[in-house]
């Protein structure tokens, strides 16, 4: 593990051997040449060959392998069909530049787990599925969680299929490019009804773990969040010519914007962000035309979060009647707060055999899309720099692979009761 700090402590789980050499495996895949991170953007060449992984690791493993209406794929051992399933994993796909574990150590831990229930001869008593979600990041069309969207019927397909990326190219285009069907994409209730329980283990996206010296704790609720996007219209011109005050420049008001979301967010104790930004004609000799800038913001209830959004609208309008700069505001996606099920979030602590930390998080997951129907709880391991989408991102060997012991004794508990 190239960027994995190596120090083994305590016995290492007999699934370590595959955690490391599919870690291994799947580190190059989608970290280009010169580049900061990882871009492994949905239905790209990337994300083609991270799918080929899974394939190559659920068939070698004589499990049942399938993709859904939706492009998630899944690797079944034992029958679905039997219901109850319990089902682990996560996501693939990377944000812009992102680090190596923010979605596949739940993947890789989640084959390795399986390794390690069979080395101990665990009898399964009830059949389990490892999935990778399409899309989470929504690094390419703007939308978070496409995959777990489509299958929860949170996400109409006529909406999935108005997406576009920003060489305009569209969700449907991108999918049938990479050898999907765009017309199947769907609620696919039937397939989340099979599922009995679902266990997703992330890296931690923040230091609490690091802090209170845990290797491994439990998801409590995810803050709600949502992306916001905000357009800003002014008057192209000459940047050698135009005197200052005859100006209509909307980088100016997107400026005074940016520093009105950390103002209002730091009075609500809320998160605001903007972290993408579109400028027209992008000309570093004249004023702007247009600028686009994607607010994303996340606060521990929906009335702060909903407050803080009216807050920085009403300050960028402001700003912009004084700028001559009209403002318009877009939410383009929201997730509500979600509270993991009590019961199932504590029968998995109960079953890691310790005293773990329960943790909120601000950051979004599949199994909070999910969280709407079926039981899902969500197992963290420490990063101790607790940066994440970035490529600082990180977890110690030792710490992966006590995440997936956890991992393998919560499947234990659950699914060979
Ligand atoms: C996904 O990781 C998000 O929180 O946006
Ligand atoms: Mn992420
Ligand atoms: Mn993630």
């Amino acid at each position: 593990m190239s960027d994995v700090r190596a120090a083994q402590r305590g016995p290492a789980p007999r699934g370590a051997d595959s955690f490391l050499r599919m870690w291994r495996e799947l580190l190059p895949v989608g970290r280009e040449a010169g580049a900061a991170g990882y871009r492994r953007y949905a239905w790209s060449e990337a994300d083609a060959a991270c799918r080929a992984w899974f394939q190559g690791e659920a068939e070698a493993r004589g499990f049942t392998y399938e993709v859904d209406r939706n492009g998630n794929q899944w690797a079944w051992l034992g029958n679905p069909a039997d219901g109850d399933v319990v089902v682990t994993g996560s996501h693939l796909d990377s944000v812009p530049d992102g680090g190596a574990f923010d979605g596949p150590l739940g993947v890789v831990s989640a084959f390795a787990a399986l390794d390690e229930l069979r080395a101990r001869g665990s009898a399964l008593r009830r059949p389990v599925g490892i999935v990778n979600f399409g899309d989470e990041e929504g690094a390419r069309f703007g939308l978070a969680c496409v995959g777990s969207r489509l299958a929860a019927g949170q996400l109409t397909p006529e909406a999935a299929r108005e997406l576009r990326d920003a060489d305009g190219v569209s969700l449907p285009k991108a999918m049938e490019r990479a050898g999907y069907d765009p017309d199947a994409i769907g609620p696919d209730l039937e397939r989340l009804s099979r599922i009995g329980a679902f266990v997703e283990l992330h890296i931690e996206q923040g230091r609490a773990l690091d802090l209170s010296g845990d290797p491994v704790g439990v998801a409590s609720a995810i803050w709600p969040h949502g992306r916001w996007r905000f357009d800003f219209h002014g008057e192209a011109n000459h940047a050698g010519t135009t005197r200052l005050e005859d100006r209509h420049d909307p980088m100016l008001t997107f400026a005074n914007a940016v520093l009105a979301a950390r103002k209002k967010a730091r009075l609500a104790g809320a998160l605001a962000t903007f972290g993408k930004v579109a400028v027209e004609p992008n000309g570093v000799n004249a004023i702007p035309s247009l600028v686009r800038g994607w607010l994303d913001s996340r606060a521990a209830d929906e009335e702060t979060l909903a407050a803080v959004v009216e807050e920085i609208e009403c300050a960028a309008t402001e700003r912009g009647h004084r700028d001559g700069v009209g403002v318009t505001v877009t939410r383009e996606s929201f997730t509500p707060v979600v509270e993991f099920e009590h019961a199932l979030r504590d029968h998995v602590a109960k079953l890691l055999g310790r005293p773990v930390p329960v943790l909120p998080t601000g950051a979004g997951h599949d199994a909070g899309i999910l969280s709407a129907s079926v039981p899902t709880a969500m197992l963290f391991v420490r990063n101790p720099t607790g940066v994440s989408h970035s490529p600082a991102e990180v977890a110690a060997e030792d710490d992966c692979l006590a995440g997936v012991t956890a991992l393998a004794d919560v499947l234990e508990g659950l699914a060979c009761p």
